[in-house]
């Protein structure tokens, strides 16, 4: 019997995972059928997206015993194709679906009977929230919510070796002055609808914790960058633009300092907060590596520049400046040491290394680019899981 991805689904429709069966009245010997299969069964939102591939890449290749479901609505920003190196292994089941939808959870929930939920699926994008802010709370504040309530509701009677992990970011502690970092004890100060509808999550996630006992832990990361990055945000689109030569849009002086951070370094962080952090604790995570937006883009032209062979210092005459951003903060930084001290994580890469590393699978990967581009990755769904 092959339990691979979509094989496994069709696999097990005949024993009835997920319907047939009146509400509460399955089977016991069916609801356990996974748990003798698997040791854990992970709930993974957003594994499509950016981060959430790289997570979900390593848990189902770092763990072999869990069960891990990625749930994804595939919105613009969800592809497929970020984790179709891994949706033939034994462990990984797909599932699309939108987690502004509190039945959709409750059966899915039912159906799979999960120990565990590291969420990461939202809207992502500020200028997006800025535009439509409604969005951002939909799915980052009600769909948190509506997530937190299927798995208090589910675990209610039984708390043990559960967990609720919530990804978060730096945004919701407010932009910092030329001075000082954030830590886990920083007030919370959001800017921008993104950053407060993160907030809100970060608070609802904290009161299911504090009010009815749900098992939970947060992490807030910096700005990341690598691999299978949606080239909407700065240094995606900076590197398709530079290998194009079109413009640099750069908003308002430049001087906006980020704190930047390899995308797999926050997997391994993500990977040892949930089997070795605190329950109701905050981790902070960052890669001790701020730069100037224009620091950060003399750099990413002048790698460019001698990858492709390019007189040095050519790529810097596409630089332009454009209006500002309304509310844009001026700089964000992490004081990671909690999580140094208490768990032992660093970064494994400098941003010179990680750099070039995600320029060289951006260059390397053009298909993926050109499909996520033109919005053809779209079709990917259809092509693979159009029949369910
Ligand atoms: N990118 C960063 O630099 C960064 C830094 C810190 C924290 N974070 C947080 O990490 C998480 C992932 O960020 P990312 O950059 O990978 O985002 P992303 O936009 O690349 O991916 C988000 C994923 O969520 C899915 N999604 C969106 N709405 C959904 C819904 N209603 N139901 C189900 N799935 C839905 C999308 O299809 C997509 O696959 C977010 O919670 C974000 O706030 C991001």
């Amino acid at each position: 019997m092959c339990f691979c991805g979509r094989d496994y689904e069709r696999n097990t429709r005949p024993v009835d995972l997920g319907g047939g069966f009146a509400e509460g009245t399955r089977p016991y010997y069916v609801k356990n059928l996974l748990k003798i299969m698997f040791k854990k069964s992970v709930l993974i939102t957003g594994g499509a997206g950016f981060i959430g591939s790289h997570v979900v890449r390593l848990f189902v290749n770092k763990y072999p015993d869990y069960q891990i479901v990625n749930l994804d609505a595939l919105t613009y920003a969800g592809n497929l194709e970020n984790v179709k190196d891994v949706e033939k292994q034994p462990n990984y089941v797909f599932e699309k679906g939108d987690i502004r939808v509190a039945d959709f959870l409750k059966n899915l929930f039912e159906k799979y009977n999960f120990d565990a939920v590291i969420h990461l699926a939202a809207e992502s994008h500020v200028d997006r929230s800025i535009e439509n802010p409604l969005a951002f709370v939909e799915t980052n504040v009600i769909g948190t919510v509506n997530l937190l309530n299927a798995a208090k509701n589910l675990w209610k009677n039984d708390w043990r070796d559960k967990l609720f992990y919530h990804i978060s970011t730096d945004e919701v502690y407010g932009s910092l002055g030329k001075t000082g970092l954030f830590t886990e004890n920083t007030a919370y100060d959001p800017h921008s609808p993104y950053s407060a509808s993160k907030a809100a999550s970060d608070h609802f996630v904290r009161s299911y914790h504090d009010t009815y006992g749900l098992p939970s832990v947060i992490s807030n990361c910096s700005n990341n960058y690598g691999p299978n990055q949606f080239p909407e945000k700065l240094i995606p689109l900076f590197i398709n633009n530079i290998k194009l030569q079109k413009p640099l849009p750069v908003y308002g002086d430049g001087q906006y300092t980020r704190d930047w951070l390899f995308v797999i370094d926050h997997a391994r962080a993500i990977d040892m907060i949930f089997h070795q952090g605190k329950t109701g604790e905050t981790y902070n995570i960052g890669g001790f590596n701020e730069y100037t937006n224009i620091d950060l883009i003399h750099l990413l032209c002048d790698i460019m520049d001698e990858k492709l062979g390019r007189p040095k210092g050519s790529s810097r005459n596409l630089i332009t400046f454009v209006k500002d951003r309304p509310g844009h903060d001026k700089r964000y930084a992490i004081d990671a040491t909690k999580i140094n001290k208490e768990l032992g994580w660093k970064p494994s890469v400098n941003f010179e290394e990680g750099l070039s590393k995600t320029i060289d699978w951006y260059l390397e990967n053009e298909e993926w680019l050109k499909n996520v581009t033109s919005g053809e990755y779209q079709k990917y769904y259809d092509e693979m899981y159009g029949g369910r």
